[in-house]
C-alpha cells in the first residue's frame, strides 16, 4: 500500500463489435459478475483513491453497474470512440485535478489482481513517468508489442501497424498503465492518430514519454491475469481461468471438492467449513454455504443461502431468493424460488415450493406444489412448524396452513387451515365388490375374434 493519491480511469466504452452482442462488452460476466466489476473490485479503493469509468453513449446498463460497486464514481461518455488515448481524455476533469499516480485498466480485462495495480504504481515513486504491464503472450497476435531496448522500454506498436520482425516479439501491453499523474494530461495531449486504424493509441504515450526525456518501465506478469476479451471465445478462456481461481480458493478454504473441474462457482460464492460439494454442480451469483452443508450432484443454486448441515439434491434447483434453514433438506427434483425454509424443513422428493414461508419441521411430502401463480399475479403461501404436508398435494395461494396442522395426500387446499387441525379435499373412495373381475371377463370376450 502506498499514501500516494491516486485516480484509475477505466475505459469501458468500447463496442465490443466482436462479441457479436447487443450487451455492452463490459457487462459480460465472468464467474457470474460482469467483467468490469471484476475490475472495479481490483483498482485501489479507499482514501486517496479515486475512481472514473469511461462509458459508451446509451450504456447506462454499465453506469448502473459501476454505481453498485463503486457509488462514489465519476462516469464520464465517450461519445465518439476515437481510440484508447481519446476514451482516457473523456475523463480530462477528472486527471486535471492531479492525483500522484494515474492509472488506466481496461474494462474488458477482468481477471487482474488488487497486487498488481499496486506492483505498477511502485516504479512511480522512484520517478518513472510511466509504468507499462506487460506479458508474455503465447499467442501474442493482436495485442500492442513492447519494443524494449535492452531493459528500457522505447515504443509500443500495435498489431495492425507492427512489421514482421516486429509481430515476433511475445512480450506484449496489457493496456494497464500508471502514469506520473502531474505530467499525465501533457503527455497524453501529445498523442496523435497517425496509424492504419487513424484511432488516438494511448500507447503512443511511452514514445512520448522517451521524447520527453522521462523514463517508461515495464512491469511483468503473467498472461492469465491480463487476458483480453474481445469475443465469445476469449469470453469462455477467461471463465476457464477464474473458474480454476475459484476452486482453488475453496479448496484452500477447506471445501471439499469431489471433481473440482466439474463445480462451477461466482466470483462472490462463500463456504463455511466441512462443506461438500459433489461432482457436477452449478452455483451462480449470491450463494453462501454454511458449516457442514452438502450438495449433492447435479444441483443448481442461485442467490440462495443454505444453512448448517443442511442437504441439496442430488437434482436440486434452489432459485432466487431460497433460504435454506439449519439441517434442513430439499431431495431430488425439488425446485424453490423465494422460499423461505426453517430449520429442520424437509421437502424430499419432487416438489415446487414457491413465494413460501416453511416453519421449522415441517415435512413436505413428494410432489407437493404451491401453485403460487394464478396466471396473472404471484400469492404466497405460509406453512406453520412441525406441520404435515401429504403427497401430491397443490396448495392455491394465497394460503395459509397452521403450525401442526396435517395435510391430506391428494388434497388440493383453496381455504386456509388452521392450527393442528386435519385438512383432507379429495372424493369419497368407493370399493365394488368383485368389480375387478368383472371388467376383466367383459374386456376378454370383447377382445375374442367373432366365430
Ligand atoms: C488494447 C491495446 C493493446 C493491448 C490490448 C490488451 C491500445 C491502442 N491497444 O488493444 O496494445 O495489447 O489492449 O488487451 O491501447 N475503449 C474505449 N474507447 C475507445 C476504444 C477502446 O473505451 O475508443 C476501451 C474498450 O472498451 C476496452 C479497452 O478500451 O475496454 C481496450 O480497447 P480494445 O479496442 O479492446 O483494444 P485492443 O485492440 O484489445
Ligand atoms: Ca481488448
Amino acid at each position: 500500500m502506498t499514501a500516494r493519491s491516486s485516480l484509475t480511469v477505466v475505459l469501458a466504452a468500447g463496442e465490443g463489435t466482436r462479441m457479436r452482442s447487443s450487451v455492452p462488452k463490459v457487462l459480460h460476466p465472468v464467474a457470474g459478475q460482469p467483467m468490469l466489476i471484476h475490475v472495479l473490485r481490483a483498482v485501489p479503493k479507499g482514501d486517496g483513491a479515486a475512481l472514473a469509468v469511461v462509458v459508451g453513449p446509451g450504456h447506462e446498463a454499465v453506469e448502473q453497474a459501476v454505481r453498485r460497486v463503486r457509488p462514489e464514481a465519476m462516469t464520464f461518455v465517450q461519445r465518439d470512440r476515437l481510440g484508447t488515448a481519446h476514451a482516457v481524455l473523456a475523463a480530462r476533469e477528472a486527471i486535471a485535478r492531479g492525483a500522484d499516480d494515474l492509472l488506466v485498466a481496461f474494462g474488458d480485462t477482468p481477471l487482474i489482481s488488487a497486487a498488481t495495480f499496486e506492483r505498477l504504481r511502485a516504479p512511480l515513486q522512484n520517478g518513472a513517468a510511466l509504468a507499462v504491464l506487460g506479458f508474455r503472450a503465447a499467442d501474442p497476435t493482436g495485442y500492442g508489442r513492447l519494443l524494449m531496448e535492452g531493459d528500457r522500454l522505447v515504443a509500443i506498436r500495435e498489431h495492425a501497424d507492427a512489421t514482421p520482425e516486429q509481430r515476433k516479439i511475445t512480450l506484449c501491453n496489457a493496456g494497464v498503465m500508471a502514469f506520473d499523474g502531474r505530467k499525465a494530461l501533457e503527455i497524453i495531449d501529445q498523442i496523435g492518430n497517425a496509424n492504419s486504424k487513424g484511432e488516438y493509441y494511448l500507447v503512443d504515450a511511452v514514445s512520448i514519454v522517451r521524447n520527453l526525456g522521462l523514463e517508461a518501465v515495464v512491469i511483468e506478469t503473467s498472461e492469465d491475469e491480463v487476458r483480453g476479451i474481445n469475443d465469445k471465445a476469449q469470453l469462455a478462456e477467461a471463465e476457464g481461468v477464474m473458474q480454476a481461481r475459484l476452486r482453488k480458493a475453496a479448496l484452500d478454504a477447506g471445501v471439499t471438492l469431489i471433481a473440482p473441474e466439474t463445480v462451477f462457482l461466482a466470483a462472490d460464492t462463500t463456504f463455511g467449513k466441512d462443506v461438500t460439494i459433489e461432482p457436477f454442480v452449478v452455483i451462480g451469483p449470491g450463494v453462501s454455504i454454511a458449516d457442514g452443508a452438502v450438495v449433492h450432484s447435479f444441483s443448481h443454486i442461485v442467490q440462495s443461502s443454505i444453512g448448517r448441515g443442511a442437504l441439496v439434491g442430488p437434482f436440486a434447483r434452489m432459485r432466487p431468493g431460497t433460504s435454506l434453514g439449519d439441517g434442513a433438506k430439499i431431495g431430488n427434483f425439488v425446485e424453490t424460488k423465494a422460499a423461505i425454509l426453517e430449520a429442520g424443513v424437509k421437502v424430499n422428493h419432487l416438489s415446487y415450493i414457491g413465494d413460501t414461508h416453511v416453519g421449522a419441521r415441517t415435512n413436505i411430502g413428494a410432489g407437493t406444489i404451491t401453485c403460487n401463480y394464478d396466471g396473472f399475479a404471484k400469492h404466497k403461501t405460509t406453512i406453520g412448524k412441525g406441520a404435515f404436508i401429504g403427497t401430491n398435494s397443490s396448495l392455491v395461494a394465497p394460503v395459509n396452513i397452521g403450525d401442526g396442522a396435517y395435510i391430506g395426500s391428494g388434497s388440493v387446499i383453496t381455504k386456509d387451515v388452521p392450527d393442528d387441525a386435519l385438512a383432507v379435499e379429495r372424493s369419497p373412495q368407493t370399493n365394488r365388490e368383485g368389480g375387478a373381475t368383472r371388467i376383466r371377463e367383459m374386456k376378454t370376450r370383447a377382445k375374442k375374434p367373432k366365430a
